[in-house]
């Protein structure tokens, strides 16, 4: 299964999604990173493992269409199968869609539907939800819908701040995000 790994953060469902690959849990091949921030950790992980590197970043293109019929140019010379967006803070286009219909997921840190955009783990916290956790999902045009196809839960403690709670949900990402893949990756055969 050829994919890429779309992300802008530290890298570290990338790292798991590596890590499940070398110790054959998951049967994959990362043919690029693909960034929207040239300074970020996900880049040196991918060094490490002389994965390609591609920067994308949102000056150089007009509107998010072009930019996205620019990701799908890339996607295709790589001969991706399956993208994985894993910290990829970008509204994507039906551009983008269409050409990956159901080829696409998406990490995120609530339990969906609960809790989509950007600050899912402080309106989790402030909420005072008792569990929350995190989903792998279909990406569809609107922001954090389309299918559910993994999620795990995790336990929101008292005096949990912000930073320990995504702490723990990320360690649940790391198991999951492989999980989602491969899910993902049968519906393709
Ligand atoms: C993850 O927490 C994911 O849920 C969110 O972005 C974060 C990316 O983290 N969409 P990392 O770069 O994989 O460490």
């Amino acid at each position: 299964l050829k994919l890429a790994v779309l992300a802008s953060g530290k890298g570290s469902n990338l790292k798991a999604i590596i890590e499940d690959i070398l110790s054959k849990r998951l049967d994959a091949e990362i043919k690029c990173l693909i960034v929207s921030n040239p300074n970020c950790g996900a880049i040196e992980i991918a060094n490490k493992h002389l994965i390609p590197v591609k920067v994308v970043t949102s000056n150089d293109f007009i509107n998010r269409e072009s930019l996205d019929q620019h990701l799908v140019n890339l996607l295709h010379a790589y001969n991706v199968e399956l993208v994985i967006m894993a910290g990829w803070m970008r509204i994507v286009t039906h551009i983008l869609i269409d050409s990956f219909k159901n080829k696409i997921i998406n990490i995120h840190p609530s339990l969906l539907p609960s809790f989509k955009g950007k600050e899912a783990v402080k309106n989790a916290l402030n909420n005072k939800v008792k569990i929350t956790g995190c989903t792998v999902h279909i990406v569809e045009e609107e922001v954090d819908s389309g299918e559910i196809l993994i999620q795990s839960a995790v336990q929101v403690n008292t005096g949990d701040t912000e930073e320990l709670l995504l702490k723990r949900i990320q360690s649940q990402e790391h198991k999951i995000i492989s999980l989602g893949i491969a899910i993902a990756g049968q519906r393709l055969r």
